[in-house]
């Protein structure tokens, strides 16, 4: 009997949106810090109710108080990607915000080290392969981005891309365009988030400026009928996360979700978990919750599956590898 959900990559996730109410009181009584409860269930409460992306972002970056020293990280990591495994990942290309823990005082090596070796440990114990992407807090401006990447230059061997994330709306595309263009000029992979909250043109700068060779959410690019003619023809990958868009209101309710318009036009549309700890669920629950509600078969799965491998920026002979298994799953 194989497993309800496919084998997959997962492209949109952010890290910090991880953590667990248990591992928040967890890492709190550890490095001796508050917290507005140490009861889960009262921390839990505080996750589940929001009226956009802004109120999100407030609890978000709260939450992070509790991420101090290189173990904290390494923790965080390993806590999704034991997850991320019996979701059925192969692959995660994983963000993380370093702006935000910087700022705080802590020490970027602690970062990117703790979430490097726990990347390597799964690799090495699971077979779980992840990669690092960086991104850009777009609300502290293009200034700080440039900053925060010739800060991260010298672990260049442990990220393999840039994003941008954070609040979306007042904060275009066209901001950012030199430092994409520096990290262009490193060799990283760049992606951006276009089209949660921000309009089509958004994706378009993204594109055109960012030179992005992937859109996360994208879903508003689909009220742009040349737009979305563009996506299908370039094959431009998008990293939707259907439960995040209900949670934060960018979509009324699952039903009326735009996935399966999107694999209607083509388009090379993924299924990620974006915030797990927040959002009600994992990768494997997103595609649960598409299957049921958007009444997607298994044969619409597998497609989706499929798109997440050809999306990755790993390497050929993995690639090859994971279709093989959703090709198995598919049956
Ligand atoms: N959108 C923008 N920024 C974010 C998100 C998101 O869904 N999650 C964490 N940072
Ligand atoms: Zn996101």
């Amino acid at each position: 009997m194989s497993a309800p959900t496919p084998p997959t990559a997962e492209l949109h996730l952010h890290v910090e949106g991880t953590i667990e109410a248990e591992l928040l009181v967890r890492l709190a009584d550890r490095d001796g810090l508050p917290l507005p409860s140490r009861d889960t269930d009262v921390l839990r409460e505080r996750y589940e109710h929001f009226a956009d992306l802004q109120s999100f972002l407030d609890v978000y970056y709260a939450n992070l108080a509790v991420l101090r020293t290189e173990e904290d990280f390494h923790d965080l990591a390993t806590g999704y990607l034991d997850r991320a495994r019996a979701a059925g990942v192969r692959r995660a290309e994983v963000f993380v915000d370093p702006q935000t823990h910087v700022d705080r005082g802590v020490p970027l090596e602690a970062v990117i080290r703790g979430l490097s070796s726990a990347f390597s440990a799964a690799e090495e114990t699971h077979g779980v392969s992840a990669a690092m992407i960086l991104c850009f807090l777009r609300d502290l401006g293009p200034e700080a981005a440039e900053e925060i990447l010739r800060a991260a230059l010298p672990f260049r061997e442990h990220f393999i891309g840039v994003g941008l994330d954070s609040a979306e709306v007042g904060y275009p595309p066209s901001l950012f365009t030199r430092v994409y263009a520096m990290a262009a000029s490193e060799g990283l992979h760049r992606v951006a988030h276009a089209g949660e909250e921000g309009g089509p043109e958004y994706v378009r700068e993204a594109l055109d400026l960012l030179r992005v060779e992937r859109v996360d959410h994208g879903i508003r690019a689909m009220e742009d009928p040349e737009l979305v003619a563009r996506l299908r023809e370039e094959r431009i990958p998008l990293t939707v996360c259907p439960l995040s868009n209900v949670a934060l209101r960018a979509v009324d309710a699952l039903p009326d979700h735009p996935l399966r318009r999107m694999l209607d036009e083509g388009l090379v549309a993924t299924v990620n978990s974006d915030d797990p700890a927040y959002f009600g669920g994992y990768v494997d629950e997103n595609y649960r919750a598409v299957a049921r509600d958007l009444g997607l078969d298994r044969a619409r799965l597998a497609q989706l599956a499929r798109n997440s491998v050809d999306a990755t920026f790993a390497p050929e002979e993995d690639k090859r590898r994971w279709r093989a298994e959703i090709a198995d799953w598919a049956g």
